[in-house]
């Protein structure tokens, strides 16, 4: 399992201000900074494009973790990677073709995830385990931050976290929706190594104080 990381997701920043959104995630000391992609159709509700992020791309060495939260994303792999993403996580629920979206991506020499929301099988991501650098287990319903947590997807990060360690792969098991610092203890010991915070992080007093609460978890 590797060392508690967290993503704070640049969707609970002011929209009017994203490059300040950055700047505090930089400043609280993240690596990654997790970009909520949405379409209004896979989810409820519209948020970045490739050209947020690669306005953001020259203020950051941050590493740009991608969710695309699209109906095809396979249509956007290339854009997304020229505009700077360096890992592009698309979901197993729409109907693409998932394993050559995966190779895409990684052809193109950025990590890749495969998501799955609260209700979908983990017996679906499967195939593509070997693929994947991550996987990233939805703990709301995707297409808002600021939602409530859904204990049920811990037996999901377990069961997943016991194939990791049975087959020698090296994925990472993020998790994202509803984290907070005490649900990230819950999923810390459901086998979870990487957290997405949005509103939790951005409302946090001390942010800094937040993520090394996170990254400290053992
Ligand atoms: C899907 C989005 C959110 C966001 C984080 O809706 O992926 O989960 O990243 O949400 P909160 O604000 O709950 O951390
Ligand atoms: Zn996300």
């Amino acid at each position: 399992m590797e060392a508690p990381l967290l993503a704070p997701s640049i969707l609970a920043a002011d929209h009017s201000r994203l490059a300040d959104g950055l700047i505090a995630v930089e400043n609280a000391g993240a690596k990654w900074l997790h970009i909520d992609v949405m379409d209004g159709h896979f989810v409820p509700n519209l948020s970045f494009g490739p050209q947020t992020v690669a306005d953001l791309r020259p203020k950051s060495d941050l590493f740009f973790d991608t969710h695309l939260m699209l109906d095809n994303p396979q249509d956007y792999i290339d854009a997304f990677i020229d505009a700077g993403s360096d890992q592009i996580s698309i979901h197993v629920e729409p109907d693409y073709d998932v394993e050559t979206t995966l190779e895409k991506i990684k052809a193109r020499g950025r990590k890749a995830g495969i998501v799955f929301n609260p209700g979908t099988s983990v017996d679906s991501l499967e195939p593509y385990l070997k693929k994947v650098d991550l996987v990233l287990a939805m703990t709301v319903q995707p297409g808002y931050g600021g939602q409530s947590f859904q204990q049920s997807v811990m037996a999901k990060t377990k069961l997943l976290n016991d194939w990791r360690k049975e087959s020698g792969l090296s994925f990472r098991v993020q998790v994202d929706g509803g984290i907070n610092l005490d649900t990230a203890r819950i999923c810390f010991d459901s086998g979870v190594d990487t957290f997405v915070a949005g509103t939790a992080f951005f409302k946090s007093s001390d942010r800094t104080r937040f993520l090394e609460t996170i990254e400290s978890m053992a």
